[in-house]
């Protein structure tokens, strides 16, 4: 510590205090899915750059907590980008400035002052729980209406028994890793779920495993996301752009390939 001319104190060159940041979020808060409700707002302060959003939010929850309110639901896994269960519309945007999931998102992202608006995803088939949470069970029943694919049980295969070709086996697995967050359905004008339908269809129907039932998985997964209310798409393409994974808009036109096909060769969805 030292003395300067105005007599005031400072930190040695180096070893200076790095400031947090003091923001102000409005939040929208909902006590229950037949509830209005609101934006409110709260102050945080001396919010660490290296913070995650979530880590933010529970700075604000520990402050709710202590007096005496009631703190601000939001779903949470593994905050890894992992699990798919965190999800919120963050100053408009699905899973706010970074294409990445909220509890990758950093807060180095926001400036010192900033206003935050959070929210949780908007659209029907996702109604709200509490506050910033809903309910993505619409996402289960399309992955159940899929059915089962026919395998054979028993000892692991051998290696190279069943020859997949390279370019199949990249696509079929960059498919695989969405995680079911629900960003591309928030951030579509339309509210719609093509892009989560198609990774799923697409990441069983690029391999030999998944030929039996194809048809029927297709037509009867997109039946599903009709029933449970999600828009149709129009091509606009917010969906892979706010997608954590980069789930390609590609992937839509295999899944419109594939439906053709199937209802071509006579499928139709379970009643
Ligand atoms: S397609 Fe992308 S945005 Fe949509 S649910 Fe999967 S990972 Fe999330
Ligand atoms: S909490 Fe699991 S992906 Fe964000």
């Amino acid at each position: 510590m030292t003395i300067t001319d105005q007599g005031q104190h400072s930190a040695p060159a180096g070893t200076q205090d790095k400031r947090g940041m003091n923001l102000t979020l409005r939040v929208w808060r909902q006590q229950g899915p037949s509830v209005k409700g609101k934006m409110v707002t709260y102050k945080v302060t001396d919010i660490s750059p290296d913070m995650s959003f979530l880590e933010m939010l529970d700075v604000l929850n520990e402050q709710l907590i202590m007096q005496g309110d009631d703190p601000v639901a939001f779903d949470h896994d593994c905050r890894e980008g992992i699990c798919g269960m965190c999800g919120l519309m963050i100053n408009g945007q699905a899973h706010g400035p970074q294409q990445t999931t909220t509890c990758q998102l950093h807060m180095r992202s926001f400036k010192d002052g900033d206003s935050i608006d959070v929210e949780p995803w908007r659209a029907s088939a996702f109604p709200v729980i509490k506050d910033l949470a809903v309910d993505r069970r619409a996402f289960d029943r399309i992955i159940q209406a899929g059915g089962y694919i026919s395998v054979p049980t028993g000892t692991a295969p051998e290696a190279h028994a069943t020859p997949v070709p390279k370019k199949d086996a990249d696509n079929a697995f960059d498919a695989a890793t969405c995680i079911g967050c629900g960003a591309c359905v928030a951030a579509c004008p339309n509210a719609s779920s093509m892009l989560f339908t198609a990774a799923k269809v697409t990441h069983l129907g690029l391999l030999p495993q998944g030929q039996p039932e194809r048809d029927d998985r297709v037509v009867n997964m997109v039946a599903q996301q009709d029933r449970e209310g999600f828009g149709g798409c129009t091509n606009i393409g917010e969906c892979s752009a706010a997608c954590p994974k980069g789930i390609s808009m590609e992937t839509i036109s295999r899944l419109n390939h594939d439906l053709l096909g199937a209802l071509r060769a006579g499928a139709r969805p379970k009643s």
